[in-house]
Protein backbone atom coordinates (compact mmCIF):
# COMPACT_ATOMS: atom_id res chain seq x y z
CA UNK A 1 0.00 0.00 0.00
CA UNK A 2 1.40 3.57 -0.40
CA UNK A 3 1.51 5.35 2.77
CA UNK A 4 1.30 9.11 2.80
CA UNK A 5 4.12 11.49 1.90
CA UNK A 6 5.22 13.50 5.00
CA UNK A 7 8.33 15.98 4.76
CA UNK A 8 9.14 18.33 7.25
CA UNK A 9 12.64 20.12 8.23
CA UNK A 10 14.01 22.70 10.46
CA UNK A 11 16.42 25.39 9.85
CA UNK A 12 19.87 24.32 11.12
CA UNK A 13 20.87 27.96 13.04
CA UNK A 14 22.19 25.34 16.18
CA UNK A 15 20.79 23.00 18.72
CA UNK A 16 17.20 21.97 18.64
CA UNK A 17 15.46 23.27 22.09
CA UNK A 18 12.47 22.26 23.86
CA UNK A 19 9.84 23.93 21.18
CA UNK A 20 12.05 22.51 18.10
CA UNK A 21 11.37 18.84 19.88
CA UNK A 22 7.72 19.40 21.26
CA UNK A 23 6.72 21.29 17.91
CA UNK A 24 8.10 19.33 15.39
CA UNK A 25 10.77 16.16 16.08
CA UNK A 26 8.73 14.30 18.52
CA UNK A 27 6.08 13.96 15.88
CA UNK A 28 8.89 13.21 13.33
CA UNK A 29 9.24 10.19 15.54
CA UNK A 30 6.10 9.02 15.65
CA UNK A 31 5.03 9.39 11.99
CA UNK A 32 8.25 7.76 11.16
CA UNK A 33 6.61 3.73 11.18
CA UNK A 34 3.39 4.91 9.59
CA UNK A 35 4.11 7.39 6.63
CA UNK A 36 6.73 7.62 4.19
CA UNK A 37 8.76 10.24 6.01
CA UNK A 38 11.19 13.13 4.20
CA UNK A 39 13.24 14.80 7.20
CA UNK A 40 15.78 17.29 6.07
CA UNK A 41 18.10 19.89 7.94
CA UNK A 42 17.27 23.34 6.04
CA UNK A 43 20.57 24.83 5.68
CA UNK A 44 19.89 26.69 2.74
CA UNK A 45 17.40 28.33 4.76
CA UNK A 46 19.80 29.10 7.37
CA UNK A 47 21.71 31.38 4.56
CA UNK A 48 19.27 34.25 5.17
CA UNK A 49 21.30 35.12 8.17
CA UNK A 50 24.53 34.95 6.56
CA UNK A 51 26.29 32.19 8.74
CA UNK A 52 30.34 32.35 8.47
CA UNK A 53 31.53 29.70 6.70
CA UNK A 54 33.10 27.97 9.95
CA UNK A 55 29.70 27.85 11.97
CA UNK A 56 27.44 26.21 8.96
CA UNK A 57 28.48 22.57 8.55
CA UNK A 58 28.70 22.85 12.57
CA UNK A 59 24.83 23.66 12.95
CA UNK A 60 23.91 21.00 10.60
CA UNK A 61 25.91 18.86 12.36
CA UNK A 62 24.17 19.64 15.27
CA UNK A 63 20.23 19.15 13.72
CA UNK A 64 21.46 15.91 11.93
CA UNK A 65 22.64 14.13 15.14
CA UNK A 66 20.03 15.74 17.64
CA UNK A 67 17.42 14.11 14.70
CA UNK A 68 19.19 10.60 14.86
CA UNK A 69 19.42 11.30 18.82
CA UNK A 70 15.96 11.68 19.28
CA UNK A 71 14.69 8.38 17.68
CA UNK A 72 14.48 9.21 13.75
CA UNK A 73 15.43 6.00 12.16
CA UNK A 74 17.85 6.41 8.77
CA UNK A 75 16.55 2.92 7.81
CA UNK A 76 12.47 3.86 8.08
CA UNK A 77 13.24 7.33 6.87
CA UNK A 78 14.76 9.56 4.26
CA UNK A 79 16.77 11.66 6.20
CA UNK A 80 18.84 14.34 4.50
CA UNK A 81 20.68 17.75 4.18
CA UNK A 82 19.00 20.38 2.00
CA UNK A 83 21.94 21.16 0.04
CA UNK A 84 22.89 17.98 -1.01
CA UNK A 85 19.27 17.74 -2.97
CA UNK A 86 20.43 21.21 -5.91
CA UNK A 87 16.69 20.11 -7.40
CA UNK A 88 15.33 22.14 -4.81
CA UNK A 89 16.74 25.20 -5.88
CA UNK A 90 15.48 24.62 -8.91
CA UNK A 91 11.96 24.00 -8.12
CA UNK A 92 12.27 27.11 -6.17
CA UNK A 93 12.99 29.14 -9.07
CA UNK A 94 10.14 28.14 -11.03
CA UNK A 95 7.49 28.78 -8.06
CA UNK A 96 9.23 32.26 -7.80
CA UNK A 97 7.80 32.88 -10.73
CA UNK A 98 3.88 32.09 -9.63
CA UNK A 99 4.55 33.39 -6.12
CA UNK A 100 3.73 38.05 -6.05
CA UNK A 101 5.42 40.43 -4.39
CA UNK A 102 2.39 41.76 -2.31
CA UNK A 103 1.94 38.16 -0.92
CA UNK A 104 5.05 37.75 0.47
CA UNK A 105 5.79 40.39 1.87
CA UNK A 106 2.28 40.29 3.78
CA UNK A 107 4.07 36.95 5.70
CA UNK A 108 3.86 37.63 9.72
CA UNK A 109 7.49 36.02 9.89
CA UNK A 110 8.61 38.06 6.75
CA UNK A 111 7.27 41.59 8.71
CA UNK A 112 8.55 40.25 12.72
CA UNK A 113 12.37 39.87 10.29
CA UNK A 114 12.39 43.10 8.86
CA UNK A 115 11.19 44.76 12.14
CA UNK A 116 14.19 42.51 14.00
CA UNK A 117 16.68 43.16 11.45
CA UNK A 118 15.86 46.20 9.44
CA UNK A 119 19.74 46.39 7.68
CA UNK A 120 19.01 42.82 6.45
CA UNK A 121 16.47 42.13 4.02
CA UNK A 122 17.24 40.66 1.26
CA UNK A 123 15.40 38.50 -1.61
CA UNK A 124 16.07 35.14 0.10
CA UNK A 125 14.21 36.23 3.16
CA UNK A 126 11.14 37.35 1.35
CA UNK A 127 10.65 34.24 -0.76
CA UNK A 128 11.74 31.94 2.08
CA UNK A 129 8.38 30.45 1.95
CA UNK A 130 8.65 29.99 -1.54
CA UNK A 131 11.81 27.46 -1.27
CA UNK A 132 9.96 25.72 1.48
CA UNK A 133 6.99 25.01 -0.64
CA UNK A 134 9.59 24.03 -3.11
CA UNK A 135 10.53 21.43 0.06
CA UNK A 136 7.15 20.33 0.35
CA UNK A 137 6.00 20.17 -3.35
CA UNK A 138 9.24 18.11 -4.31
CA UNK A 139 8.28 15.51 -3.11
CA UNK A 140 4.31 15.85 -2.92
CA UNK A 141 3.42 15.77 0.85
CA UNK A 142 0.28 15.97 2.52
CA UNK A 143 1.56 15.76 6.10
CA UNK A 144 3.72 18.53 7.17
CA UNK A 145 4.45 18.31 11.49
CA UNK A 146 5.23 21.67 11.95
CA UNK A 147 4.91 23.97 15.12
CA UNK A 148 2.28 27.14 14.82
CA UNK A 149 4.35 29.44 13.98
CA UNK A 150 4.86 27.51 10.81
CA UNK A 151 1.24 27.28 9.54
CA UNK A 152 0.77 30.34 7.61
CA UNK A 153 4.13 28.83 5.17
CA UNK A 154 1.74 25.82 4.89
CA UNK A 155 -0.89 28.24 3.37
CA UNK A 156 1.51 29.55 1.11
CA UNK A 157 2.38 26.35 0.14
CA UNK A 158 -0.70 25.27 -0.99
CA UNK A 159 -1.61 28.54 -2.76
CA UNK A 160 1.88 28.15 -4.83
CA UNK A 161 1.21 24.47 -5.55
CA UNK A 162 -2.75 25.67 -6.72
CA UNK A 163 -1.05 28.13 -8.78
CA UNK A 164 1.27 25.68 -10.49
CA UNK A 165 -1.44 23.30 -11.26
CA UNK A 166 -3.93 25.74 -12.63
CA UNK A 167 -1.32 27.63 -14.35
CA UNK A 168 -0.32 24.11 -16.36
CA UNK A 169 -3.72 23.20 -16.56
CA UNK A 170 -2.43 19.72 -14.25
CA UNK A 171 -3.66 17.84 -11.19
CA UNK A 172 0.17 17.62 -10.20
CA UNK A 173 0.75 19.02 -6.58
CA UNK A 174 -1.22 18.20 -4.08
CA UNK A 175 -2.18 19.93 -1.12
CA UNK A 176 0.16 20.01 2.11
CA UNK A 177 -1.45 20.57 5.68
CA UNK A 178 0.43 21.33 8.75
CA UNK A 179 0.09 18.37 11.08
CA UNK A 180 0.37 17.32 15.00
CA UNK A 181 -0.37 14.31 16.59
CA UNK A 182 -1.62 16.98 19.79
CA UNK A 183 -5.39 18.43 18.82
CA UNK A 184 -4.17 21.80 17.78
CA UNK A 185 -0.72 22.57 16.83
CA UNK A 186 2.06 23.09 19.07
CA UNK A 187 3.02 26.26 20.89
CA UNK A 188 5.78 25.50 23.60
CA UNK A 189 6.41 29.29 25.76
CA UNK A 190 9.55 29.99 26.82
CA UNK A 191 10.86 30.98 30.02
CA UNK A 192 11.29 35.16 29.84
CA UNK A 193 7.38 35.30 30.67
CA UNK A 194 6.05 36.05 27.23
CA UNK A 195 5.47 34.25 24.00
CA UNK A 196 6.85 31.16 22.99
CA UNK A 197 10.25 29.37 23.72
CA UNK A 198 12.87 30.52 20.24
CA UNK A 199 16.84 30.36 19.57
CA UNK A 200 16.37 34.29 18.71
CA UNK A 201 14.48 35.10 21.74
CA UNK A 202 17.88 34.61 23.92
CA UNK A 203 20.05 31.63 25.38
CA UNK A 204 17.62 31.88 28.79
CA UNK A 205 14.62 32.00 27.24
CA UNK A 206 15.61 28.31 25.85
CA UNK A 207 15.98 25.14 27.29
CA UNK A 208 17.95 23.06 24.78
CA UNK A 209 18.04 19.23 24.25
CA UNK A 210 21.90 18.91 24.65
CA UNK A 211 21.79 20.97 28.17
CA UNK A 212 22.78 19.25 31.03
CA UNK A 213 20.80 18.52 34.06
CA UNK A 214 22.66 21.87 35.73
CA UNK A 215 22.14 24.10 32.98
CA UNK A 216 18.20 23.24 32.93
CA UNK A 217 18.20 23.42 37.21
CA UNK A 218 19.33 26.97 36.37
CA UNK A 219 17.54 28.00 33.07
CA UNK A 220 14.27 27.12 35.08
CA UNK A 221 14.97 28.38 38.78
CA UNK A 222 15.73 31.99 36.52
CA UNK A 223 12.88 31.79 35.05
CA UNK A 224 10.20 34.85 35.13
CA UNK A 225 6.96 34.42 37.82
CA UNK A 226 5.55 37.18 40.06
CA UNK A 227 4.65 37.63 43.61
CA UNK A 228 2.27 34.84 43.88
CA UNK A 229 -1.81 34.85 43.32
CA UNK A 230 -3.91 37.61 45.15
CA UNK A 231 -7.11 35.60 45.05
CA UNK A 232 -8.53 32.42 44.76
CA UNK A 233 -8.69 30.94 41.34
CA UNK A 234 -7.40 34.14 39.59
CA UNK A 235 -6.63 33.90 35.53
CA UNK A 236 -2.88 33.41 35.50
CA UNK A 237 -0.60 36.14 34.22
CA UNK A 238 1.06 34.85 31.21
CA UNK A 239 4.54 34.06 32.58
CA UNK A 240 3.01 31.76 35.00
CA UNK A 241 0.79 30.60 32.38
CA UNK A 242 3.54 29.50 30.44
CA UNK A 243 5.27 27.40 32.68
CA UNK A 244 2.09 25.63 33.25
CA UNK A 245 2.16 24.61 29.94
CA UNK A 246 5.32 24.04 29.96
CA UNK A 247 4.51 21.53 32.95
CA UNK A 248 1.73 19.99 30.88
CA UNK A 249 4.33 19.31 28.60
CA UNK A 250 7.13 17.13 30.46
CA UNK A 251 5.13 16.15 33.44
CA UNK A 252 2.46 14.14 34.40
CA UNK A 253 -1.36 15.09 35.17
CA UNK A 254 -1.51 14.44 38.32
CA UNK A 255 1.55 16.67 39.04
CA UNK A 256 -0.18 19.67 36.93
CA UNK A 257 -3.16 19.26 38.91
CA UNK A 258 -1.31 19.07 41.83
CA UNK A 259 0.45 22.61 41.35
CA UNK A 260 -2.54 24.21 39.64
CA UNK A 261 -4.93 23.47 43.03
CA UNK A 262 -2.03 25.07 44.88
CA UNK A 263 -2.08 28.18 42.50
CA UNK A 264 -5.84 28.29 43.20
CA UNK A 265 -5.53 28.02 46.87
CA UNK A 266 -3.09 30.70 46.85
CA UNK A 267 -0.75 28.57 48.60
CA UNK A 268 2.24 27.67 45.44
CA UNK A 269 5.44 28.16 46.32
CA UNK A 270 7.15 28.67 43.25
CA UNK A 271 10.40 27.53 44.37
CA UNK A 272 9.07 24.10 44.47
CA UNK A 273 6.91 24.49 41.43
CA UNK A 274 10.33 25.05 39.10
CA UNK A 275 12.06 22.32 40.67
CA UNK A 276 9.23 20.16 40.00
CA UNK A 277 9.45 21.44 36.59
CA UNK A 278 13.54 21.46 36.19
CA UNK A 279 13.32 17.40 37.00
CA UNK A 280 11.19 16.60 35.12
CA UNK A 281 12.19 18.56 32.08
CA UNK A 282 15.53 16.71 32.93
CA UNK A 283 13.03 13.07 33.10
CA UNK A 284 11.63 14.49 29.29
CA UNK A 285 14.73 14.88 28.21
CA UNK A 286 17.07 12.15 29.34
CA UNK A 287 17.47 9.59 26.95
CA UNK A 288 17.58 11.96 24.23
CA UNK A 289 20.52 13.83 25.66
CA UNK A 290 22.84 10.79 26.40
CA UNK A 291 22.88 9.40 22.92
CA UNK A 292 23.80 13.19 21.35
CA UNK A 293 27.33 12.94 22.74
CA UNK A 294 27.69 9.79 21.25
CA UNK A 295 26.40 9.96 17.98
CA UNK A 296 27.92 12.99 17.34
CA UNK A 297 31.50 11.65 18.30
CA UNK A 298 31.01 8.94 15.21
CA UNK A 299 31.74 10.83 12.02
CA UNK A 300 31.68 8.00 10.18
CA UNK A 301 28.01 6.69 10.97
CA UNK A 302 26.93 11.00 10.16
CA UNK A 303 28.77 10.24 6.99
CA UNK A 304 27.08 7.51 5.79
CA UNK A 305 23.09 8.34 7.24
CA UNK A 306 23.62 11.45 5.52
CA UNK A 307 25.04 9.96 2.11
CA UNK A 308 22.12 7.69 1.94
CA UNK A 309 19.37 10.06 2.90
CA UNK A 310 20.47 12.47 -0.23
CA UNK A 311 20.55 9.83 -2.70
CA UNK A 312 16.79 8.42 -1.77
CA UNK A 313 15.90 12.17 -1.05
CA UNK A 314 17.49 13.34 -4.94
CA UNK A 315 15.33 9.82 -6.56
CA UNK A 316 12.08 11.54 -5.18
CA UNK A 317 13.51 14.76 -6.36
CA UNK A 318 14.94 14.15 -9.76
CA UNK A 319 11.48 12.43 -10.53
CA UNK A 320 10.08 15.62 -9.84
CA UNK A 321 11.85 17.78 -11.75
CA UNK A 322 11.58 15.34 -14.73
CA UNK A 323 7.73 16.26 -14.58
CA UNK A 324 7.95 19.41 -13.80
CA UNK A 325 10.07 20.32 -16.53
CA UNK A 326 8.09 18.55 -19.14
CA UNK A 327 4.61 20.30 -17.86
CA UNK A 328 6.61 24.09 -18.63
CA UNK A 329 7.69 23.07 -21.95
CA UNK A 330 11.09 23.05 -20.97
CA UNK A 331 12.77 20.02 -23.65
CA UNK A 332 16.14 19.08 -24.79
CA UNK A 333 16.87 19.58 -28.56
P1 LIG B 1 13.28 29.11 16.30
O1 LIG B 1 12.00 29.83 16.54
O2 LIG B 1 13.99 28.75 17.53
O3 LIG B 1 14.15 29.83 15.29
P2 LIG B 1 12.57 27.47 14.11
O4 LIG B 1 11.83 28.63 13.55
O5 LIG B 1 13.85 27.09 13.44
O6 LIG B 1 12.86 27.73 15.63
O7 LIG B 1 11.56 26.25 14.11
C1 LIG B 1 11.84 24.94 13.71
C2 LIG B 1 10.65 24.05 13.95
O8 LIG B 1 10.35 24.00 15.34
C3 LIG B 1 9.36 24.52 13.27
O9 LIG B 1 8.58 23.39 12.91
C4 LIG B 1 8.67 25.28 14.35
O10 LIG B 1 7.28 25.31 14.17
C5 LIG B 1 9.05 24.50 15.58
N1 LIG B 1 9.10 25.38 16.76
C6 LIG B 1 10.04 26.31 17.05
N2 LIG B 1 9.77 26.93 18.22
C7 LIG B 1 8.62 26.36 18.66
C8 LIG B 1 7.83 26.57 19.82
N3 LIG B 1 8.18 27.42 20.76
N4 LIG B 1 6.71 25.83 19.96
C9 LIG B 1 6.35 24.92 19.03
N5 LIG B 1 7.06 24.67 17.91
C10 LIG B 1 8.19 25.38 17.73
N1 LIG C 1 10.60 27.08 8.17
C1 LIG C 1 11.00 25.95 8.96
C2 LIG C 1 11.68 26.45 10.26
O1 LIG C 1 11.50 27.53 10.66
C3 LIG C 1 11.99 25.09 8.26
C4 LIG C 1 11.52 24.52 6.99
C5 LIG C 1 12.07 24.75 5.77
C6 LIG C 1 10.45 23.61 6.78
N2 LIG C 1 11.43 24.05 4.82
C7 LIG C 1 10.43 23.33 5.40
C8 LIG C 1 9.53 23.00 7.62
C9 LIG C 1 9.51 22.46 4.84
C10 LIG C 1 8.59 22.14 7.06
C11 LIG C 1 8.59 21.87 5.68
O2 LIG C 1 12.44 25.74 10.83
Amino acid sequence: MNKEIVVSGIRSTGKLHLGNYYGAVKNFVQMQNDFNCFFFIADLHSLTTHPTPGDLHGHVKHVLVEYLAAGIDPENTTIYVQSDVPEVAELYLYLNMNAYMGELERSTSFKDKVRANPDNVNAGLLTYPVLMAADILMHKAIKVPVGKDQEQHLEMARTFGNRFNRLYNADYFPEPYAFSFTENLVKVPGLDGKGKMGKSEGESNAVYLSDSPEVIRKKVSRAVTDGGPTSEFQEKPEAIQNLFDLMKIVSTPDTLEHFNDLYNKMAIRYGDFKKQLAEDMILATAPIRDRIQEISADDAYLRQVAKHGALKARESAQKTIREVRELIGIKSF
